[in-house]
């Protein structure tokens, strides 16, 4: 481990009847961000992330309570808006879930990697719905102002 403290990681977490050990999903978060530092197109998206040890731990957590795991840090993410800022698509989705499905099954035995695969399918498309609602939503406000003018000044 890079410096990172991962308080219990013997600890496990039952989904749906599969067991993970909070080791197992450090060893995946960590060999992920690994891949996509490495990948020519998400490494760019990826250039906002400062500190990659604290990437890495803040995603382990961030996996870890959303498997049902006890938060041991500081327990609020802001997914939507910053994915917004980074330039979030499908394309660059479809990319991430296919670098991140190879990470799973290089790591985790095949109901353990079938299973966050799903997992992730799901996150992904809530991910993505969001996002177009908080584009609508960013475009209506900052187009907004003009288009009002633009109808008032009209009647
Ligand atoms: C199922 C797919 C994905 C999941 C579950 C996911 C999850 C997350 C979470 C939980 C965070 C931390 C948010 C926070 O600090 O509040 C994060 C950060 C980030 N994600 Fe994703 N992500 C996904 C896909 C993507 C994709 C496709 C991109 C490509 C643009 C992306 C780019 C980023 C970046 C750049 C950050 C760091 C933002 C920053 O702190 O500067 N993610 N992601």
């Amino acid at each position: 481990m890079k410096n990172i403290n991962i308080p219990n990681d013997n600890e496990t977490i039952s989904v749906n009847g599969v067991q993970f050990a909070h080791r197992d999903i450090y060893v995946v978060v960590d060999d992920f961000y690994t891949r996509i530092q490495l990948d020519p197109v998400l490494q760019i998206p990826f250039q906002s992330v400062g500190d990659w040890p604290e990437h890495i731990q803040k995603l382990t957590h961030f996996w870890w309570t959303r498997f049902g795991g006890k938060p041991y840090l500081f327990n609020h993410y802001d997914p939507v808006t910053k994915h917004f800022f980074a330039g979030f698509n499908r394309e660059l989705l479809e990319r991430w879930l296919s670098i991140f499905h190879d990470t799973l099954r290089s790591h985790l035995n095949p109901s353990q990697a079938e299973l966050w695969k799903l997992i992730s399918e799901r996150m992904g498309d809530a991910l993505s719905m969001k996002n177009e609602l908080f584009r609508r939503e960013y475009e209506q406000q900052n187009t907004g102002a003009d288009s009002r003018t633009s109808k008032n000044s009209n009647s």
